[in-house]
Protein backbone atom coordinates (compact mmCIF):
# COMPACT_ATOMS: atom_id res chain seq x y z
CA UNK A 1 0.00 0.00 0.00
CA UNK A 2 1.17 3.57 -1.12
CA UNK A 3 2.23 5.30 2.18
CA UNK A 4 2.90 8.91 2.04
CA UNK A 5 5.93 10.66 3.77
CA UNK A 6 5.54 14.24 2.96
CA UNK A 7 2.15 15.87 2.29
CA UNK A 8 2.52 19.78 1.38
CA UNK A 9 -1.48 21.30 2.08
CA UNK A 10 -1.84 24.79 -0.49
CA UNK A 11 -3.90 26.87 1.19
CA UNK A 12 -2.74 25.11 4.52
CA UNK A 13 -3.26 28.05 6.74
CA UNK A 14 -7.06 28.03 5.89
CA UNK A 15 -10.47 26.87 7.45
CA UNK A 16 -10.10 23.56 5.80
CA UNK A 17 -6.22 22.95 5.37
CA UNK A 18 -4.94 23.36 8.52
CA UNK A 19 -7.54 21.27 10.57
CA UNK A 20 -6.47 18.48 7.93
CA UNK A 21 -2.83 19.42 8.55
CA UNK A 22 -2.99 19.28 11.90
CA UNK A 23 -4.53 15.68 12.17
CA UNK A 24 -2.47 14.19 9.28
CA UNK A 25 0.31 15.57 11.24
CA UNK A 26 -0.80 13.88 14.52
CA UNK A 27 -0.73 10.67 12.92
CA UNK A 28 2.91 10.82 11.86
CA UNK A 29 2.72 12.25 8.42
CA UNK A 30 5.44 14.79 7.71
CA UNK A 31 2.83 18.30 6.98
CA UNK A 32 4.01 21.38 4.93
CA UNK A 33 1.26 24.35 5.19
CA UNK A 34 2.15 26.57 2.00
CA UNK A 35 -0.40 29.68 2.08
CA UNK A 36 0.68 32.88 0.78
CA UNK A 37 -0.34 35.06 3.87
CA UNK A 38 2.33 35.97 5.93
CA UNK A 39 0.25 36.82 9.30
CA UNK A 40 -1.29 33.52 9.24
CA UNK A 41 2.23 31.47 8.58
CA UNK A 42 3.83 33.35 11.33
CA UNK A 43 0.59 33.00 13.81
CA UNK A 44 0.88 29.05 13.13
CA UNK A 45 4.31 28.81 12.99
CA UNK A 46 4.29 29.93 17.08
CA UNK A 47 1.87 27.62 17.86
CA UNK A 48 -1.15 30.35 17.58
CA UNK A 49 -4.61 29.41 15.71
CA UNK A 50 -5.70 32.15 13.28
CA UNK A 51 -8.86 31.11 14.02
CA UNK A 52 -11.77 29.47 15.86
CA UNK A 53 -11.65 25.77 15.91
CA UNK A 54 -12.33 23.06 18.64
CA UNK A 55 -9.62 21.43 20.14
CA UNK A 56 -7.02 22.93 17.15
CA UNK A 57 -5.08 25.01 19.65
CA UNK A 58 -3.99 21.87 22.09
CA UNK A 59 -3.11 19.60 18.44
CA UNK A 60 -1.06 22.40 17.18
CA UNK A 61 1.01 23.24 20.21
CA UNK A 62 1.69 18.84 19.59
CA UNK A 63 2.60 19.10 16.55
CA UNK A 64 3.97 22.36 15.05
CA UNK A 65 7.95 21.99 14.57
CA UNK A 66 7.39 18.34 15.21
CA UNK A 67 5.90 17.18 12.08
CA UNK A 68 4.22 20.22 10.89
CA UNK A 69 5.33 23.38 9.40
CA UNK A 70 3.93 26.44 8.11
CA UNK A 71 5.60 28.23 4.70
CA UNK A 72 5.36 30.83 2.36
CA UNK A 73 8.21 28.83 0.40
CA UNK A 74 6.83 26.42 -2.75
CA UNK A 75 9.98 24.69 -3.06
CA UNK A 76 8.31 22.64 -0.54
CA UNK A 77 6.48 21.00 -3.34
CA UNK A 78 9.54 19.24 -5.05
CA UNK A 79 9.95 16.74 -2.01
CA UNK A 80 6.20 16.29 -1.49
CA UNK A 81 4.80 12.73 -2.19
CA UNK A 82 1.01 14.55 -2.01
CA UNK A 83 0.15 18.01 -2.96
CA UNK A 84 -3.59 18.66 -1.33
CA UNK A 85 -5.05 21.68 -2.70
CA UNK A 86 -7.95 24.11 -0.67
CA UNK A 87 -7.29 27.54 -1.68
CA UNK A 88 -10.69 29.37 -1.70
CA UNK A 89 -12.97 29.16 -4.83
CA UNK A 90 -15.60 32.02 -4.56
CA UNK A 91 -18.17 33.16 -7.04
CA UNK A 92 -17.09 36.62 -8.45
CA UNK A 93 -20.06 39.86 -8.52
CA UNK A 94 -21.63 38.58 -11.08
CA UNK A 95 -22.16 35.38 -9.21
CA UNK A 96 -20.21 32.86 -11.46
CA UNK A 97 -17.72 30.92 -10.43
CA UNK A 98 -13.99 31.85 -10.69
CA UNK A 99 -11.46 29.42 -11.32
CA UNK A 100 -8.55 31.31 -11.98
CA UNK A 101 -7.01 31.14 -8.62
CA UNK A 102 -7.71 27.79 -8.78
CA UNK A 103 -6.19 27.26 -12.49
CA UNK A 104 -3.34 29.56 -11.69
CA UNK A 105 -2.42 27.58 -8.50
CA UNK A 106 -2.29 24.50 -9.76
CA UNK A 107 0.20 25.30 -13.02
CA UNK A 108 2.50 26.82 -9.74
CA UNK A 109 2.16 22.95 -8.45
CA UNK A 110 2.79 21.58 -11.67
CA UNK A 111 6.40 23.69 -11.69
CA UNK A 112 7.29 22.24 -8.62
CA UNK A 113 5.89 18.72 -7.58
CA UNK A 114 7.93 15.72 -8.94
CA UNK A 115 6.55 13.23 -11.22
CA UNK A 116 4.68 10.27 -9.66
CA UNK A 117 3.13 12.76 -6.80
CA UNK A 118 -0.37 12.90 -6.07
CA UNK A 119 -2.48 16.15 -6.52
CA UNK A 120 -5.50 15.94 -4.69
CA UNK A 121 -8.18 18.65 -5.19
CA UNK A 122 -10.09 19.57 -2.22
CA UNK A 123 -11.62 22.99 -2.74
CA UNK A 124 -15.04 22.73 -3.63
CA UNK A 125 -15.31 23.11 -7.23
CA UNK A 126 -17.32 23.71 -10.68
CA UNK A 127 -18.41 20.67 -11.81
CA UNK A 128 -15.73 19.56 -14.83
CA UNK A 129 -12.45 21.11 -13.23
CA UNK A 130 -11.06 17.93 -11.83
CA UNK A 131 -11.20 17.11 -15.22
CA UNK A 132 -9.15 20.09 -16.60
CA UNK A 133 -6.84 19.53 -13.97
CA UNK A 134 -6.43 16.23 -15.41
CA UNK A 135 -6.51 17.38 -19.30
CA UNK A 136 -3.75 19.82 -18.08
CA UNK A 137 -1.50 17.73 -16.53
CA UNK A 138 -1.37 15.07 -19.52
CA UNK A 139 -0.89 18.31 -22.00
CA UNK A 140 1.97 19.26 -20.40
CA UNK A 141 3.18 15.16 -20.17
CA UNK A 142 3.72 15.41 -16.63
CA UNK A 143 2.99 12.16 -14.30
CA UNK A 144 1.21 13.26 -11.64
CA UNK A 145 -1.35 11.77 -10.60
CA UNK A 146 -4.78 13.42 -9.99
CA UNK A 147 -7.78 13.39 -7.59
CA UNK A 148 -10.62 14.96 -5.99
CA UNK A 149 -11.39 14.65 -2.66
CA UNK A 150 -13.77 16.65 -1.21
CA UNK A 151 -14.34 18.57 2.10
CA UNK A 152 -17.29 17.98 3.84
CA UNK A 153 -16.66 19.10 7.19
CA UNK A 154 -18.77 22.00 8.80
CA UNK A 155 -16.70 24.66 10.06
CA UNK A 156 -15.14 24.67 14.10
CA UNK A 157 -16.11 21.01 14.41
CA UNK A 158 -13.19 19.72 11.62
CA UNK A 159 -11.00 17.59 13.75
CA UNK A 160 -13.99 15.72 15.31
CA UNK A 161 -15.80 15.49 11.85
CA UNK A 162 -12.43 14.54 9.50
CA UNK A 163 -12.30 11.18 11.84
CA UNK A 164 -15.66 10.23 11.45
CA UNK A 165 -17.65 11.10 8.01
CA UNK A 166 -16.79 8.66 5.30
CA UNK A 167 -14.32 10.69 3.06
CA UNK A 168 -15.39 10.78 -0.96
CA UNK A 169 -12.75 10.58 -3.35
CA UNK A 170 -12.98 10.58 -7.34
CA UNK A 171 -10.25 10.14 -10.11
CA UNK A 172 -10.00 8.80 -13.65
CA UNK A 173 -6.78 6.45 -13.09
CA UNK A 174 -7.13 3.11 -10.60
CA UNK A 175 -3.72 4.33 -9.49
CA UNK A 176 -4.91 8.12 -8.48
CA UNK A 177 -8.35 6.44 -6.97
CA UNK A 178 -5.56 4.21 -4.48
CA UNK A 179 -3.25 6.98 -3.74
CA UNK A 180 -6.05 9.25 -2.67
CA UNK A 181 -7.72 6.25 -1.02
CA UNK A 182 -4.56 5.30 0.69
CA UNK A 183 -3.89 9.09 2.17
CA UNK A 184 -7.41 9.64 3.34
CA UNK A 185 -7.57 6.21 4.95
CA UNK A 186 -5.26 7.74 7.61
CA UNK A 187 -8.14 10.03 9.27
CA UNK A 188 -11.18 8.75 7.47
CA UNK A 189 -13.12 5.66 8.39
CA UNK A 190 -14.60 4.49 5.40
CA UNK A 191 -14.00 5.60 1.52
CA UNK A 192 -16.28 6.33 -1.22
CA UNK A 193 -15.12 5.68 -4.56
CA UNK A 194 -17.13 7.79 -7.33
CA UNK A 195 -16.23 9.34 -11.00
CA UNK A 196 -14.87 12.46 -10.63
CA UNK A 197 -17.54 14.72 -11.97
CA UNK A 198 -20.12 12.92 -9.42
CA UNK A 199 -17.81 13.48 -6.56
CA UNK A 200 -17.65 17.33 -7.60
CA UNK A 201 -22.12 17.19 -7.65
CA UNK A 202 -22.04 15.39 -4.62
CA UNK A 203 -20.21 17.86 -2.80
CA UNK A 204 -22.62 20.67 -4.49
CA UNK A 205 -25.25 18.82 -3.84
CA UNK A 206 -24.64 18.38 -0.18
CA UNK A 207 -24.35 22.30 0.69
CA UNK A 208 -27.10 23.28 -1.60
CA UNK A 209 -29.60 20.87 0.51
CA UNK A 210 -28.60 22.68 3.16
CA UNK A 211 -29.28 25.81 1.84
CA UNK A 212 -32.44 24.58 0.73
CA UNK A 213 -33.40 23.22 3.81
CA UNK A 214 -33.15 26.32 5.75
CA UNK A 215 -34.61 28.44 3.42
CA UNK A 216 -37.72 26.10 3.97
CA UNK A 217 -37.68 27.29 7.28
CA UNK A 218 -36.79 30.53 6.74
CA UNK A 219 -39.90 31.03 4.22
CA UNK A 220 -41.89 29.01 6.90
CA UNK A 221 -40.46 31.41 9.47
CA UNK A 222 -41.58 34.72 7.83
CA UNK A 223 -44.81 33.08 6.17
CA UNK A 224 -46.11 32.49 10.10
CA UNK A 225 -44.84 35.45 11.79
CA UNK A 226 -46.57 37.53 8.21
CA UNK A 227 -49.20 36.48 9.57
CA UNK A 228 -48.94 37.10 13.65
CA UNK A 229 -48.10 33.32 14.48
CA UNK A 230 -45.42 32.17 16.36
CA UNK A 231 -43.14 29.74 14.32
CA UNK A 232 -41.88 28.03 16.93
CA UNK A 233 -44.97 27.03 18.45
CA UNK A 234 -45.85 25.69 15.07
CA UNK A 235 -42.28 24.17 14.66
CA UNK A 236 -42.52 22.18 18.13
CA UNK A 237 -46.26 20.77 17.04
CA UNK A 238 -44.87 19.55 14.00
CA UNK A 239 -41.17 18.09 15.15
CA UNK A 240 -42.33 16.71 18.24
CA UNK A 241 -42.17 12.67 17.92
CA UNK A 242 -42.56 13.05 14.44
CA UNK A 243 -39.66 11.06 12.73
CA UNK A 244 -40.48 12.49 8.85
CA UNK A 245 -40.00 15.74 9.94
CA UNK A 246 -36.59 15.10 11.89
CA UNK A 247 -34.51 17.04 9.55
CA UNK A 248 -36.83 20.17 9.85
CA UNK A 249 -34.12 22.91 10.73
CA UNK A 250 -34.94 25.81 12.65
CA UNK A 251 -35.04 29.53 11.12
CA UNK A 252 -31.90 31.56 11.20
CA UNK A 253 -29.38 33.51 9.03
CA UNK A 254 -28.30 31.05 6.65
CA UNK A 255 -24.77 32.60 5.55
CA UNK A 256 -20.83 31.95 5.54
CA UNK A 257 -18.56 31.43 3.00
CA UNK A 258 -20.08 27.95 1.32
CA UNK A 259 -23.40 27.64 1.07
CA UNK A 260 -24.91 30.05 -0.98
CA UNK A 261 -21.53 30.20 -3.28
CA UNK A 262 -21.72 25.97 -3.66
CA UNK A 263 -25.84 26.69 -4.82
CA UNK A 264 -24.61 29.38 -7.33
CA UNK A 265 -21.96 26.95 -8.48
CA UNK A 266 -24.80 24.69 -9.11
CA UNK A 267 -27.37 27.22 -10.80
CA UNK A 268 -23.91 27.99 -13.14
CA UNK A 269 -24.08 24.61 -13.97
CA UNK A 270 -27.27 24.29 -15.23
CA UNK A 271 -27.79 27.09 -17.10
CA UNK A 272 -28.98 29.12 -14.25
CA UNK A 273 -32.13 26.64 -14.48
CA UNK A 274 -31.43 25.98 -11.04
CA UNK A 275 -34.85 27.22 -9.79
CA UNK A 276 -34.82 26.02 -6.27
CA UNK A 277 -31.44 27.35 -6.24
CA UNK A 278 -32.40 30.58 -6.75
CA UNK A 279 -35.40 30.54 -4.63
CA UNK A 280 -33.36 29.67 -1.63
CA UNK A 281 -31.07 32.48 -2.46
CA UNK A 282 -33.78 35.23 -2.21
CA UNK A 283 -35.38 33.70 1.05
CA UNK A 284 -32.30 33.65 2.75
CA UNK A 285 -31.11 36.55 1.89
CA UNK A 286 -33.94 38.35 2.27
CA UNK A 287 -34.69 37.59 5.97
CA UNK A 288 -32.11 40.71 6.95
CA UNK A 289 -34.95 42.94 5.12
CA UNK A 290 -37.90 40.72 6.53
CA UNK A 291 -36.62 41.48 9.98
CA UNK A 292 -36.30 45.33 9.37
CA UNK A 293 -40.01 45.58 8.14
CA UNK A 294 -41.35 44.01 10.90
CA UNK A 295 -39.49 46.48 13.18
CA UNK A 296 -40.28 49.53 11.00
CA UNK A 297 -43.74 49.95 12.52
CA UNK A 298 -41.59 50.39 16.27
CA UNK A 299 -40.33 54.02 14.89
CA UNK A 300 -37.04 52.56 13.69
CA UNK A 301 -35.71 56.67 13.58
CA UNK A 302 -35.53 57.09 17.24
CA UNK A 303 -34.34 54.08 18.40
CA UNK A 304 -30.96 52.97 18.79
CA UNK A 305 -30.44 48.88 17.34
CA UNK A 306 -28.20 46.35 18.68
CA UNK A 307 -27.11 43.00 17.00
CA UNK A 308 -25.24 40.39 18.63
CA UNK A 309 -23.18 38.47 16.78
CA UNK A 310 -21.42 39.41 13.52
CA UNK A 311 -19.87 36.14 12.87
CA UNK A 312 -21.94 34.02 9.89
CA UNK A 313 -22.94 31.80 12.64
CA UNK A 314 -22.60 30.79 16.41
CA UNK A 315 -19.60 30.41 18.16
CA UNK A 316 -17.38 30.73 15.58
CA UNK A 317 -15.04 34.24 14.37
CA UNK A 318 -15.93 34.14 11.04
CA UNK A 319 -17.52 37.06 9.40
CA UNK A 320 -17.37 35.52 5.41
CA UNK A 321 -20.69 36.38 3.89
CA UNK A 322 -22.29 36.56 7.11
CA UNK A 323 -25.89 38.46 7.23
CA UNK A 324 -25.46 40.35 10.55
CA UNK A 325 -23.35 42.51 7.95
CA UNK A 326 -26.20 43.32 5.59
CA UNK A 327 -28.57 43.49 8.28
CA UNK A 328 -25.83 46.36 9.85
CA UNK A 329 -26.01 48.08 6.75
CA UNK A 330 -29.92 48.09 6.38
CA UNK A 331 -30.51 49.55 9.60
CA UNK A 332 -27.81 52.35 9.19
CA UNK A 333 -30.60 53.85 6.60
CA UNK A 334 -33.57 53.51 8.86
CA UNK A 335 -32.62 52.98 12.29
CA UNK A 336 -31.25 56.64 14.77
CA UNK A 337 -27.89 54.19 15.84
CA UNK A 338 -26.61 50.67 15.01
CA UNK A 339 -24.81 49.05 17.61
CA UNK A 340 -22.78 45.71 16.54
CA UNK A 341 -21.22 43.62 18.91
CA UNK A 342 -19.66 39.58 18.80
CA UNK A 343 -17.14 38.47 21.73
CA UNK A 344 -15.07 37.04 18.86
CA UNK A 345 -14.82 38.97 15.88
CA UNK A 346 -11.84 41.25 15.77
CA UNK A 347 -13.32 44.45 14.20
CA UNK A 348 -12.74 47.90 15.21
CA UNK A 349 -16.07 49.32 14.81
CA UNK A 350 -17.82 46.47 17.19
CA UNK A 351 -19.06 47.71 21.04
CA UNK A 352 -18.28 45.62 23.90
CA UNK A 353 -21.42 43.74 24.57
CA UNK A 354 -21.79 46.10 27.76
CA UNK A 355 -22.27 49.11 26.00
CA UNK A 356 -24.62 47.41 23.47
CA UNK A 357 -26.96 46.11 26.54
CA UNK A 358 -26.66 49.42 28.61
CA UNK A 359 -27.55 51.52 25.26
CA UNK A 360 -29.55 49.42 22.85
CA UNK A 361 -33.94 49.72 22.62
CA UNK A 362 -34.12 47.06 20.52
CA UNK A 363 -31.61 43.62 20.16
CA UNK A 364 -31.74 41.90 17.18
CA UNK A 365 -29.82 38.29 17.93
CA UNK A 366 -27.23 37.67 14.72
CA UNK A 367 -25.49 34.70 15.96
CA UNK A 368 -26.78 32.24 18.28
CA UNK A 369 -23.14 32.34 20.43
CA UNK A 370 -23.51 29.67 23.58
CA UNK A 371 -22.54 32.56 25.66
CA UNK A 372 -25.61 34.71 25.18
CA UNK A 373 -27.97 31.98 26.25
CA UNK A 374 -27.61 33.54 29.37
CA UNK A 375 -28.49 36.95 28.76
CA UNK A 376 -31.87 38.85 29.86
CA UNK A 377 -33.01 42.19 28.72
CA UNK A 378 -34.61 45.04 30.71
CA UNK A 379 -38.85 44.48 30.22
CA UNK A 380 -39.27 47.72 28.00
CA UNK A 381 -36.67 46.55 25.37
CA UNK A 382 -38.04 44.76 22.29
CA UNK A 383 -35.90 41.13 20.86
CA UNK A 384 -35.61 39.98 18.01
CA UNK A 385 -34.68 35.66 18.00
CA UNK A 386 -35.16 34.10 14.69
CA UNK A 387 -33.26 31.09 15.97
CA UNK A 388 -35.66 30.89 19.30
CA UNK A 389 -32.34 30.66 21.22
CA UNK A 390 -34.26 32.43 24.17
CA UNK A 391 -37.05 30.38 24.47
CA UNK A 392 -38.00 31.59 27.85
CA UNK A 393 -38.68 35.18 26.50
CA UNK A 394 -41.38 33.85 24.58
CA UNK A 395 -43.99 34.70 27.16
CA UNK A 396 -42.49 37.72 27.76
CA UNK A 397 -44.52 40.99 26.21
CA UNK A 398 -41.03 42.52 24.97
CA UNK A 399 -40.97 39.87 22.38
CA UNK A 400 -41.39 41.57 18.98
CA UNK A 401 -44.84 40.85 17.96
CA UNK A 402 -45.01 39.62 14.45
CA UNK A 403 -46.50 42.38 12.01
CA UNK A 404 -50.65 41.43 11.62
CA UNK A 405 -51.83 40.07 8.08
CA UNK A 406 -54.67 42.02 6.79
CA UNK A 407 -56.55 38.60 7.28
CA UNK A 408 -56.02 39.21 10.60
CA UNK A 409 -56.35 42.91 11.95
N1 LIG B 1 -14.81 26.61 5.36
C1 LIG B 1 -15.45 25.45 5.32
O1 LIG B 1 -16.09 25.03 6.29
C2 LIG B 1 -15.39 24.58 4.08
C3 LIG B 1 -15.95 23.30 4.14
C4 LIG B 1 -15.86 22.48 3.03
C5 LIG B 1 -15.27 22.97 1.86
N2 LIG B 1 -14.76 24.24 1.82
C6 LIG B 1 -14.10 24.69 0.58
O2 LIG B 1 -12.70 24.67 0.80
C7 LIG B 1 -12.05 25.72 0.07
C8 LIG B 1 -11.25 26.58 1.02
O3 LIG B 1 -12.11 27.18 1.95
P1 LIG B 1 -11.60 27.79 3.32
O4 LIG B 1 -12.81 28.14 4.12
O5 LIG B 1 -10.55 26.94 3.92
O6 LIG B 1 -10.91 29.14 2.80
P2 LIG B 1 -9.87 30.03 3.62
O7 LIG B 1 -9.93 31.38 2.98
O8 LIG B 1 -10.10 29.90 5.07
O9 LIG B 1 -8.47 29.33 3.28
C9 LIG B 1 -7.85 29.42 2.04
C10 LIG B 1 -6.36 29.65 2.29
O10 LIG B 1 -5.70 29.62 1.02
C11 LIG B 1 -4.69 30.61 1.02
N3 LIG B 1 -4.35 30.85 -0.38
C12 LIG B 1 -5.04 31.54 -1.32
N4 LIG B 1 -4.42 31.48 -2.52
C13 LIG B 1 -3.32 30.71 -2.33
C14 LIG B 1 -2.26 30.26 -3.18
N5 LIG B 1 -2.25 30.60 -4.47
N6 LIG B 1 -1.30 29.48 -2.66
C15 LIG B 1 -1.31 29.12 -1.35
N7 LIG B 1 -2.28 29.52 -0.49
C16 LIG B 1 -3.27 30.30 -0.97
C17 LIG B 1 -5.31 31.76 1.77
O11 LIG B 1 -4.33 32.65 2.27
C18 LIG B 1 -6.05 31.01 2.90
O12 LIG B 1 -5.24 30.85 4.05
C19 LIG B 1 -13.18 26.45 -0.66
O13 LIG B 1 -13.32 25.90 -1.95
C20 LIG B 1 -14.39 26.12 0.17
O14 LIG B 1 -15.58 26.20 -0.57
C21 LIG B 1 -14.80 25.04 2.92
Amino acid sequence: MWTPQHVVIVGGCGHVGLPLGLLFASRGVNVRLLDIDKAKVDKVNRGEMPFLEQGAPEMLRQVVGNGLEATLDDSCLEHADAAIAVVGTPVDKYLNPTLRNLCRSVDDLLNHLPDDALLVLRSTVYPGVTKIVYDRVRALGRNVHVAFCPERITEGRALDELTRLPQIVGAFEPEAMARASSLFSRLSPEIIELEPTEAELAKLFTNSWRYLNFAISNQFYILAQSYGLDFYRIYDAVTRDYPRMASFSRAGFAAGPCLLKDTLQLAAFTGNNFFLGHAAMLVNEGLPNYLVAQLRPLGLGTKCVAILGMAFKGDSDDVRDSLSYKLRKLLEVEAREVLCTDPYVQDPTLVPLEQALARADIFILGAPHSVYQSLSFPADKQVVDVWNFWPNLKAAPRKVEPELSPLKR
